[in-house]
């Protein structure tokens, strides 16, 4: 595995999530082109309700790399857990997500900085555990998943999700065709450590495996302008100085070498449903 992916290198981890707006950027980008594919924290509420023995009296539950919270927050809203608490590496991201909790009063989350390979939780406490978009930030996947194998409660339930390797593909090859870094197509996926094709492989060695669940996703970018305020968050590729994170100046390039068009792009999103080792027969 490569020392220098962008998504497993820890020198690049502020960069990535040291302020929210790049996170939100991305997500609303992504969301506004999006086309197809149920939204990802109601799918992961859909497979706790079917698959938890009591969806309707879930104690903890807890939510790894939460990022902004939104998962956190459906969870709470949608099972009624008496609480959930979201952590996250990034305090930004764990101060942004406070301010959304405060938006909607009453509801039992609350969020916490920390490091997803030591849950700040005793043996047995959690009902519930979700780890989305998160664990192909890990070079040892295996290592959080042994420790939510620790954190749930007998009968408890894991919900892992991640998303194939080859997603986004016609966007690196927009990025090749434009010449903003021809060797786009080629470089290392981002989600190497944890996809698509080895979550369920991972979540077994400490779990048990109840489901898994593939899931297109598919988007359509309006054109230049809407596929470059998603380029300018996505660090995977060798870009000239001046153009990562900048919108404008990649609108412009592209603009400058390929005709403006619409681009329609695919992800694979899986689901991985696991019970702890406790419930094991
Ligand atoms: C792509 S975001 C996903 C956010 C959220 N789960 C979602 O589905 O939108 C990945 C998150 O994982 C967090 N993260 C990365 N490494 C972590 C670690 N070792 N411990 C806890 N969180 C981590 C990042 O800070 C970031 O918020």
């Amino acid at each position: 595995m490569s020392g220098t992916n962008p998504f497993l290198d820890p020198a690049r981890q502020a960069e990535l999530y040291g302020h929210a707006s790049r996170l939100a950027g991305r997500s609303n980008a992504l969301m506004r082109a999006k086309i197809s594919g149920r939204p990802v924290p109601d799918t992961i509420v859909g497979l706790v309700r079917n698959h938890h023995e009591r969806p309707d009296r879930l104690g903890l539950a807890l939510d790894l790399g939460c990022g902004r919270g939104t998962s956190s927050l459906t969870v709470a809203q949608e099972l009624r857990p008496r609480r959930v608490v979201g952590l996250d590496a990034a305090p930004a991201l764990i101060e942004q997500a406070r301010k959304r909790a405060q938006r909607l009063p009453g509801l039992p989350v609350s969020f916490l900085q920390g490091d997803f390979h030591h849950l700040p939780v005793p043996a047995g406490a959690c009902d519930v555990v979700v780890a989305a978009f998160c664990l192909y930030h890990s070079t040892r996947p295996q290592a959080v998943v042994a420790e939510i194998d620790r954190a749930l409660a007998p009968g408890g339930l894991a919900v892992l999700v991640t998303k194939g390797l080859d997603s986004y593909r016609e966007m690196d090859q927009l990025v090749a065709a434009a010449g903003l870094d021809p060797r786009a197509e080629q470089h290392e996926s981002l989600y190497i450590s944890a996809h698509s094709g080895n979550l369920a492989d991972l979540a077994a060695v400490s779990l048990e495996v109840l489901a898994v669940e593939h899931e297109e996703h598919s988007f359509a970018f309006d054109g230049h302008e809407h596929v470059a305020e998603y380029l300018a968050t996505n660090p995977k590729y060798d870009l000239a100085p001046g153009l990562y994170g900048n919108a404008g100046a990649l609108a412009a390039t592209l603009h400058e070498f390929l005709p403006d068009r619409p681009l329609t792009t695919k992800s694979l999103v899986t689901f991985v449903v696991a019970q702890s080792g406790g419930g094991r027969s």
